[in-house]
């Protein structure tokens, strides 16, 4: 189904392919939970989704550390939380009552007789709440496993690392918090890999983005007398009405587990207008030399496969959450950049609004595409899906491949990440709780 400049439509339309995929991506990769600013104080709490499994990511009540948990009662598998957040002393069963700690050990069961005899005991890991294999953290961005071995998460981050770190270094504090908790979900009618290939695919703005990027220009042309400073709209707006070769400029990068990144020599944020407040602070806490470095780190999207793309410059972030081969969540969270003053964050918000919330100008469009996309894969009169574009054109580099902006590199990338998740099938992956 993968070949090196092409796929099989059954990748995207599968229900058994969707099946492996959830055992073998999504059961073996770091997989983006939360940040830590989301659990600040002991007991706090998020729900969420790694894979298919629901899981709880805590703040323990005793050790203080974040944990992930499945949130699954160990009695009768009943989903033992279901607000999205909030601050618990402990998780109690709605069943039959049975009270886990935040630690995820089991504290109570009510009644606790008529086990003589038989194997139940308290202490036994299939009664407690199961620790997913293996959770940590990179700059409070908290990531999981369901995998008991494989890649370090710092190893499996690799470069999009310094993507993360730039969103942090970008606060003078060197560090982000998460504004409010998800900001906007969109249900997706279609397979999550329209997702994460459209997020670096720079050959749709001009067609699928043509009507916002005209109706930008006029505006620019129109509001304002010349010389007058842009209104903060159109500085958002107004590189989704880029050319090709505004896009082809920027570059993109290829990196190992199917990582990328647009941008490297610029970016749609290349030309924003930084407050002079904010620059002064930046330059009081880094010196005018590395204020320049972290404000000229000129990464678009960077994709950390398969689960999450970080748009540092902007502090923002979409996750992945599939449901199915055909129904994807996906999320927008914001951030605030610790110690700057509110206007950063006025920013931050109006780039989500305008660009990636469910009633803005650019994310429709893209949704229309996955829709029509997922429709048109279900014919079975041509099975493929091509890459070709620049497929001669890669360059080797040290730790990947670059190549144009509007090249098809990152899909090749992708696809062949996901060609070794699902052909190893010796790569351990998550397995139910011994009893
Ligand atoms: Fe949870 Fe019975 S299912 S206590």
């Amino acid at each position: 189904m993968v070949q090196p400049d092409r796929v099989h439509r059954r990748v995207y339309t599968d229900p058994e392919v969707f099946d492996l995929e959830m055992k073998r991506i999504w059961g073996r990769a770091w997989i983006f939970i939360g940040h830590e600013s989301m659990v600040p104080e002991p007991g706090d709490f998020i729900t969420t989704t790694l894979g298919r499994d629901p899981v709880i990511m805590v703040r323990d009540r005793r050790s203080r550390e974040i944990r992930v948990l499945l949130n699954r009662c160990g009695h009768r598998g009943v989903k033992l939380e279901v607000r999205s957040h909030g601050n618990a002393r402990g998780f109690r069963c709605l069943y039959h009552g049975w009270s886990y700690r935040t630690n995820g050990q089991l504290a109570g069961v009510p009644h606790a007789v008529g086990y003589d005899g038989t194997s139940f005991d308290i202490k036994k890991p299939c009664y407690q709440l199961t620790h997913i294999p293996r959770t940590d953290s990179y700059r409070g961005f908290v990531f999981a496993s369901l995998a008991a071995e494989g890649p370090g998460l710092e190893e499996f981050l690799g470069d999009t690392k310094h993507t993360i770190d730039n969103m942090a270094d970008r606060s003078p504090e060197g560090r982000v918090e998460v504004v409010g908790k998800v900001s906007n979900r969109f249900v997706q009618p279609a397979n999550w890999k329209n997702f994460i290939e459209n997020l670096n695919d720079a050959m749709h703005p001009m067609v699928a983005h043509s009507a916002t990027g005209q109706a930008t220009q006029t505006f620019v042309s129109t509001c304002c007398k010349e010389g007058d400073p842009r209104p903060p709209e159109a500085e958002v707006i107004q590189p989704f009405g880029g050319s090709y070769q505004f896009f082809d400029d920027m570059g993109q990068t290829a990196l190992p587990h199917g990582h990328n990144y647009m941008g490297g020599h610029t970016s749609i944020f290349s030309h924003y207008d930084w407050p002079e407040s904010y620059i002064a602070d930046m330059t009081r806490a880094y010196g005018a030399a590395r204020t320049k470095e972290i404000l000229q780190f000129n990464r678009h999207n960077t994709t950390v496969y398969p689960s999450l793309a970080v748009r540092d410059a902007v502090q923002s972030i979409r996750v992945v959450r599939p449901v199915a081969h055909n129904e994807t969540i996906i999320e927008t969270w914001v951030f605030r950049l610790a110690g700057v003053p509110d206007d950063m964050l006025a920013k931050t918000l109006l780039y989500s609004r305008l660009i990636n919330a469910p009633g803005s100008m650019v994310g429709p469009d893209d949704l229309d595409c996955y829709l029509r996309m997922q429709q048109g894969l279900g014919s079975e009169r041509n099975d493929w899906v091509d890459f070709k574009r620049f497929s001669t054109a890669d360059r080797v580099t040290e730790g990947g491949k670059e190549s144009l902006g509007t090249s098809d590199l990152a899909f090749r990338n992708q696809y062949q990440a996901w060609l070794a998740y699902m052909t190893d099938a010796e790569t351990p992956s998550a397995e139910g709780t011994d009893a």
